[in-house]
């Protein structure tokens, strides 16, 4: 896998933008990693004493994946949260979280806040209290290069299968939700999921939301498939099935989510921070 990051600064933000080249030749049981975002550096007197308390809490918050997907935990002045995407196994999540602790802390170990995205997964940590706070920033933009197959799609089918789920999934409990529509020309199907951190409330789900889907258009029109990813809420869209189908009543053996196909292998991603 290569890697190329190219440091933009336009207007008022700064913005992040990576190549992956090629294919992430993910194996099975390891999760898809996407990016990690640190700030905050901490004061070096006192790092010792800060690594060791942000390690104890993060061992503590990743025994619960097993059983949770979704915790919040906080000692010594340091919050943590994770979530799990709202499709996947309690198997999944655990290894997701298991990754994501270590794997947070060897890049952010002496950093006062961090962020970690996974495909299945995400974990968050600050010295500041943001349990139940909304926050739509830093925005992580990841796309397929390729355009849509049909033309004239522009994803408008992308946007109202988006706009079917915020109808209702800021008002789950698992605050998730997916569904799938046919292509324009009615020969393919589309596929979208959205979520929200189960730690803030309806509304800012549903702002947070908005606010991602208004966003589209930075990155996505009429790309083959997306996902914008800020801390309180997620979104994805792709030309084929990427989540778990909820279990049918006739235990079968589950099939793994499919990985990337082909046409993903030319995927941008592009991170936003005010
Ligand atoms: C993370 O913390 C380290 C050590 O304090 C610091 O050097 C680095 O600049 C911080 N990273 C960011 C993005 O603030
Ligand atoms: C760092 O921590 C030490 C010990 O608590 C304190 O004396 C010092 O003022 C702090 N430095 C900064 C820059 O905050
Ligand atoms: C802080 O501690 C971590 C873990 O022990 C270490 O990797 C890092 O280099 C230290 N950072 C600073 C700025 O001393
Ligand atoms: C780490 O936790 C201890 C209490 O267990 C606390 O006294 C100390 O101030 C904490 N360190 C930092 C840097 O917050
Ligand atoms: C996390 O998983 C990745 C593979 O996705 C692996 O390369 C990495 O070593 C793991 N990190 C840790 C800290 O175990
Ligand atoms: C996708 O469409 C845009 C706008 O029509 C065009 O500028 C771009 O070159 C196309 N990209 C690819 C990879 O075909
Ligand atoms: C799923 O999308 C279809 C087509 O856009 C729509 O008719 C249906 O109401 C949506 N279902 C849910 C549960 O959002």
């Amino acid at each position: 896998m290569k890697i190329m990051f190219l440091l933009l600064n336009p207007t008022s933000f700064l913005s992040v933008l990576i190549t992956i080249i090629t294919l992430i030749n993910s194996i099975a049981s390891q999760p898809a990693y996407i990016y990690t975002f640190c700030s905050d550096p901490q004061n070096i007197t006192e790092n010792a004493s800060y690594t060791s308390n942000l390690s104890a809490l993060l061992s503590s918050l990743s025994s619960k994946a097993s059983l949770n997907s979704f915790y919040t935990d906080s000692s010594n002045g340091i919050y943590s949260l994770y979530l799990c995407r709202g499709d996947v196994s309690s198997n999944t999540c655990q290894t997701c979280i298991n990754n994501a602790t270590r794997e947070i802390q060897r890049r952010c170990a002496s950093n006062g806040t961090a962020i970690i995205w996974y495909d299945m997964c995400m974990l968050r940590y600050s010295n500041t209290n943001f349990h139940g706070v909304y926050q739509n920033n830093p925005r992580l933009f990841m796309w397929n290069n390729e355009n849509t197959t049909s033309p004239d799609e522009l994803n408008f089918g992308a946007l109202s299968l988006i706009y079917t789920l915020m109808e209702y999934v800021p008002y789950t409990d698992m605050m998730f939700g997916t569904n799938q529509s046919a292509s324009h020309d009615g020969s393919q199907k589309r596929y979208a999921l959205t979520q929200c951190s189960r730690d803030i409330n309806s509304n800012d789900c549903s702002s947070c939301l908005g606010i991602l889907r208004d966003a589209v258009t930075q990155c996505c029109q009429a790309k083959r498939g997306w996902r914008i990813f800020a801390p309180s809420c997620s979104m994805r869209y792709e030309e084929y099935l990427f989540y778990q189908l909820p279990s049918t009543p006739v235990p079968v053996p589950s099939p793994q989510v499919p990985e990337p196909v082909p046409g993903e292998s030319n995927t941008k991603t592009w991170l936003l921070r005010n």
